[in-house]
């Protein structure tokens, strides 16, 4: 049974742990830090590596915790004292490069260091270096807390930044998102400001439905994605609309929420007119949600958002709340229930 670790976007420990569980077989966690997970499960590696709601994962060969750690300091100990085991996860994977990342930016390291645990490996594997387009990657990472892992990594860059649209949102995020709206499928759910729509593409990926709507109040985008979801042969309806007003929604229609809205820090809103924003937006969800029914927003704005839910608390339960760092920037994600 290997060792895991898994990167995350900042904030949602407890989320990850929680789907963590909920996912894999016999899961233990062994560390929970901010943005990464160490845990063992007994399924598969090759379920392992499938997991949305992670950005990487990893099999975990040697763990380092010293507060003076430095990432020659671990090269050094892994040429000279570390036993390697590392794990063949398939005869077709021949090439492989080390990779070092400190506080999460890729960090030059001693070149000399570096080639002695490539020969290592290359030893024990018989694999061959490729320092562009590897099968593998091996990962030297150190955290600001002083620890250190040096693993291999199982996952593919599923998809880069390079494939998304202009403020899409990454799938570990819209699949974190969609999980913290309890799926089920009776759901009739909905996106109001749905944007490049992947939201709504994550959500009929990954688990059954009744419907899915999508709405935005920019036609050109709505044009985008009715064309998308034609092409992609998905079951999404995609109108447009003001998700302040929600005219096309009947009252008491809808079971789940999910959200992204406009942030305010890209169209420059002051605080009163998101304040009233927001509010509309709140009475609109309202309206259209069923009893019991489930709102997951992410926004850009915390104590505005947290304050003016105090204005709503004959409404809405706050469940569930998170600070997140999404694109370096902070945000939070909010889950409320409709009473
Ligand atoms: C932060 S973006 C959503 C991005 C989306 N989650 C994605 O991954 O592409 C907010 C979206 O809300 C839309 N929007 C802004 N005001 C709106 C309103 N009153 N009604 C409906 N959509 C609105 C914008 O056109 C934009 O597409």
């Amino acid at each position: 049974m290997y060792i895991y670790y898994s990167t995350f976007v900042s904030g949602f420990e407890n989320a990850v742990k929680d789907f963590l569980i909920k996912s894999l077989d016999k899961t233990k966690i062994v560390l929970l830090l901010d943005g990464l997970v160490v845990y063992t499960t007994t399924t598969d590696v090759n379920k392992v590596k499938e997991l949305r709601f992670v950005n990487n994962t990893f099999i975990l060969i040697k763990e380092f915790s010293d507060k003076n750690l430095s990432l020659d300091l671990m090269l050094n100990e892994l040429v000279n004292n570390a036993k390697l085991n590392i794990p063949v996860l398939s005869v077709r994977q021949k090439t492989f490069r080390i990779i070092t990342s400190k506080e999460n930016q890729l960090s030059a390291v001693d070149n000399t260091l570096l080639i002695k645990l490539e020969e290592k490996i290359k030893y024990f594997t018989k694999y061959r270096t490729n320092r562009k387009k590897p099968d593998i990657e091996f990962w030297i990472l150190l955290r600001s807390e002083g620890r250190g892992f040096f693993g291999m990594r199982i996952t593919h860059n599923h998809d880069s930044a390079k494939s998304l649209q202009q403020g899409e949102l990454r799938p570990e995020v819209t699949n974190i998102l969609c999980q913290l709206s309890d799926m089920n499928k009776t759901d009739v759910f909905l996106d109001p400001f749905v944007g490049s729509g992947a939201i709504p593409i994550e959500r009929v990926k990954i688990n059954k439905y009744t419907r899915v709507i999508a709405t935005d109040n920019d036609k050109k985008l709505v044009n985008y994605l009715q064309t998308n979801v034609q092409r992609m042969n998905l079951k999404i309806e995609v109108y447009n609309g003001d998700a302040l007003v929600l005219p096309s929604i009947a009252n008491n229609s809808i079971d789940k929420i999910v959200t992204d809205p406009p942030w305010g820090i890209f169209n420059k809103k002051s605080e009163s007119e998101l304040n009233i924003f927001y509010t509309q937006m709140l009475q609109s969800f309202f309206r259209v949600l069923k009893p019991g029914g489930v709102a997951v927003v992410l926004l850009g704005q915390r104590e505005l958002f947290l304050d003016l839910l105090k204005d709503f608390t004959d409404k809405f339960i706050l469940e569930q709340n998170f600070s997140v760092l999404i694109s370096g920037k902070k945000a939070g994600v909010y889950k409320i229930i409709k009473k």
